[in-house]
């Protein structure tokens, strides 16, 4: 039975934990598929390498998203048998054979992405010529202003982009058309440049598409000059979604990771030592802070029982180093704490929903965790602005 507490100080106030807690907050899951499910006028599909968690599943299918991008067969059969009745979209554009086979033939999943011929060759041929597909061609696109670019990877361009719209028409019982701005991206026009490229080349290729699927790369708010409103985001792609030639009752999907998992966990963990303004925490980036080693990704921490906030005056800058002995388990931040924090307090880092838990290893005997659920209020939400919050708590 998960322990449930008002607050970390709740917490803290019963237990001193040698291991780092991860903290739920589902009603913040829930929250935050509200405000997409209200805001955007096309279906949500969550890309769940994000966060696996299974009361993050629960909380998005109580919600009623139904859709789930899955990027490996190890996703698609986690979702078949927790969400009985989902939709798959298998949209990593490079998949082995043996996993296109198993996902068809095995778990019904019969949406792919694809952003080369030989790939789609290579889904024709495991499928037996399969004429129930829905493929979605993985086009390039700017993905200047995002944190975390996924262009050098994936995407097809230019006159190849042309002919795999024009293959995959010809095979495919559906034509879709997708692309990435980037994860954490930073400049909502993205999504409508990329919507207009995308336009741009399925006109060239003279075919009309039946689903168009904006990716994801909705920015969680981690900083204070983060965007909160992603309300801006929805506008620049409703209103650039007109311009893409499709058939007159087709599809729209965003299929948002980041945005829907950020606020579901906080992280908290202790400090072993502290050499000047060097913390030394009890988890770090072979941990649920990955992002903060790896990416150099600031999250909003603060430490529990001060009744402060971060961002609030007289703060001072902090790094972190992670519990692992290697030089680069370190995050640079500046995490802004309180000048007196000491050996033995413990500190609440939030919006660690998102590729936190699921980026953590066993690296030198550490990552293991204590999980508990709390009902309190998420630093820097993106979702409580203008947000009538009916089921929060
Ligand atoms: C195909 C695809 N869709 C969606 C996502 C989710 O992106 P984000 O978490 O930035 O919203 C990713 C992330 O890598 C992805 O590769």
């Amino acid at each position: 039975m998960m322990q449930r507490y008002k607050t970390a100080e709740e917490f803290l106030s019963l237990r001193r934990p040698v291991d780092p807690v991860r903290c739920r907050r589902p009603f913040a899951v829930l929250r935050a598929a509200d405000w997409f499910h209200n805001r955007f006028s096309g279906e949500l599909i969550y890309a769940v390498k994000a966060n696996t968690s299974p009361f993050v599943i629960e909380a998005l299918n109580a919600s009623g998203v139904q859709r789930f991008d899955v990027a490996s067969l190890t996703e698609v059969e986690t979702i078949y048998h927790s969400v009985p009745g989902a939709e798959l979209f298998y949209m990593n554009p490079v998949k082995s054979r043996a996993h296109i086979r198993s996902a068809y033939f095995d778990y019904g999943v019969r949406t792919f992405s694809v952003d080369h011929v030989d790939e789609v060759h290579k889904i024709l041929e495991v499928t037996e010529n399969a004429n129930d597909l829905s493929l979605f061609v993985r086009l390039h696109c700017n993905d200047r202003g995002s944190v975390l670019p996924l262009g050098k990877k994936y995407g097809a361009e230019g006159r190849a982009a042309v002919e795999l719209l024009q293959l995959v028409r010809s095979v495919a019982a559906r034509l879709g058309v997708t692309f990435h701005v980037g994860s954490q991206a930073l400049e909502p026009a993205r999504f409508g440049e990329a919507i207009h490229h995308a336009a741009d080349l399925v006109r060239r290729a003279g075919v009309v598409a039946e689903l168009m699927n904006v990716g994801g790369g909705f920015p969680a708010c981690y900083r204070a000059s983060d965007p909160v409103d992603l309300g801006i985001y929805i506008d620049v792609i409703e209103t650039a979604i007109s311009a893409m030639p499709m058939v007159h009752d087709a599809q729209l999907f965003a299929e948002p990771g980041r945005a829907l998992s950020a606020e579901a966990e906080s992280l908290i963990v202790r400090v072993d030592a502290r050499r000047g303004h060097e913390l030394f925490i009890n988890d770090g980036g072979y941990g649920v802070l990955y992002d903060a080693a790896n990416c150099d990704w600031i999250f909003p921490a603060r430490l529990i029982g001060d009744g402060g906030a971060c961002y609030a005056e007289g703060l001072e800058a902090f790094s972190f180093w992670g519990p692992t002995c290697d030089a680069a388990d370190r995050m640079k931040g500046p995490f802004l704490l309180p000048g007196h924090v000491a050996e033995g307090d413990y500190l609440e880092i939030h919006k660690t929903g998102a590729y936190g838990s699921v980026m953590a290893s066993g690296f030198n005997g550490f990552g293991c965790y204590e999980e508990i659920e709390l009902e309190d209020e998420v630093m820097l939400s993106n979702f409580l602005p203008n947000y009538e919050a009916a089921s929060v708590g």
